[in-house]
């Protein structure tokens, strides 16, 4: 791989040298591929998930190939059969029998390919018939089942086909691919109650169907390793306080760390201080204002101030006790729990527990965060 000119990767898989810790989910997830044992990934957003997916895809030993499908764009499904078959053709070498083979399925279906004009990577659009497009992605996986080679597929944002308007696919993929011997998956989603009712709920064909890993944040003790490392390495002096507050200012939220030190990284000159770090997180906050106050204007009043209460106290256990509700004078804690309602909804905070298995709530976005603390200060 190319060496990126910064080492704070913000888009992407770069390769290991650019991927902080996680070697224990690495460990479990190739341990549970090469066993035959499928995965499904569940953790917030921008923690990591696509990140650890392609970590481990590069890792796998020699005897696996691996197919890689974000799912998110797809809206139906003949758009997953779509998106399927171009991964396939991308990632199956074709000249081998049953690569060709495969090559044959696709080619039988009239595909239009076209190349994406800045990758140059072929893309497939087929058009099936309707209700048709289940049975050819059941005939590729068979094939891939005939594959000399073992096979990882990973679905990324699995959820999305809880919002096709074909009914049960979860019910109808599940059947497809139980028989399978060759190939594993790895399922990975963020809308959190979403995937935990796919997997988790008793009633849905894919409960306990695979084996579930949960992504929390990266230890901050590696985290901090790394960051030093990177910025020592490029001639840059930072102090292991100054990274520490600035995995305090993140949250250790993985999106947030890379974007931060990408942009301090870009701006410093041979030492990082506070002065600067501070600098360039008020920078991040800037360029997001415009948004932020969009926001406001598509929430309601309580919305909105239950948002600002939420971001302020940073993590919050019982939004509607009395305590909470009087201290920021959120009105009534019906009022409360029907915007709570609202706001995980729109996925402007979310839930998880803590390690003591309490509830809490968080607002999502880290900058939106640490942006309306700001304007709680002011006011
Ligand atoms: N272990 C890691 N070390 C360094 N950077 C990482 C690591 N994991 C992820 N990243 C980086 O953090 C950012 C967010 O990660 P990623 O896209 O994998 O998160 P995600 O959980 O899949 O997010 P989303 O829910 O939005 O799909 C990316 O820029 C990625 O390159
Ligand atoms: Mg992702």
């Amino acid at each position: 791989m190319k060496k990126p000119s910064n080492p704070f990767i913000t888009a992407g898989y770069q390769g290991a040298r650019y991927f902080c810790d996680r070697e224990i989910e690495t460990k479990s997830l190739l341990q549970n591929m090469t066993n035959g044992l499928s995965t499904t990934l569940i953790a917030i957003r921008r923690i990591g998930k696509t990140g650890l997916i392609r970590h481990v895809l590069a890792k796998l030993p020699a005897g696996y190939t691996s197919v890689y499908i974000d799912i998110l764009p797809t809206e139906n499904m003949n758009e997953f059969l779509n998106v399927l078959a171009s991964a396939v053709i991308n990632s199956i070498p074709q000249r081998t029998g049953p690569g060709k083979m495969i090559m044959d399925l696709i080619k039988s279906l009239r595909p239009v390919i076209t190349y994406d004009p800045l990758t140059g990577i072929p893309q497939v659009t087929i058009d099936v018939r309707k209700g048709e497009a289940p049975k050819h992605i059941d005939s590729i996986f068979k094939y891939l089942e005939k594959f000399p080679k073992k096979i990882v597929i990973a679905i990324d944002e699995f959820q999305q086909i809880l919002e096709y308007p074909e009914k049960n696919t979860d019910a109808w993929l599940r059947s497809s691919i139980q028989t399978l011997k060759n190939v594993t998956f790895i399922f990975s989603g963020s809308r959190q109650h979403l995937m935990d009712d796919l997997f988790s709920d008793p009633s849905r064909p894919f409960y306990r169907s695979t084996s579930l890993l949960n992504i929390g944040k990266i230890n901050p003790e590696k985290y901090s390793a790394f960051i030093i490392r990177h910025f020592k390495n490029n001639g840059i002096k930072i102090e292991k306080e100054i990274v520490a507050e600035m995995l305090e200012w993140t949250d250790i939220h993985t999106y947030y760390v890379q974007l931060l030190c990408n942009k301090v990284f870009a701006e410093s000159g041979n030492q990082v201080t506070s002065r600067t770090w501070r600098m360039e997180a008020n920078r991040l906050l800037e360029e997001q204002e415009l948004l932020f106050l969009k926001y406001r204007d598509l929430l309601t009043k309580q919305q909105w101030r239950l948002l600002k209460a939420i971001a302020r106290e940073g993590q919050v256990y019982s939004p509607s006790s009395k305590d909470f509700v009087s201290k920021y004078s959120l009105g009534s804690p019906a009022t409360v729990l029907r915007s709570l309602e609202a706001l995980l909804k729109k996925q402007m905070i979310y839930s998880d527990y803590d390690k003591d298995k309490r509830v809490f709530y968080k607002v999502y976005d880290l900058l939106l965060r640490r942006w309306l603390e700001e304007q709680y200060q002011l006011t």
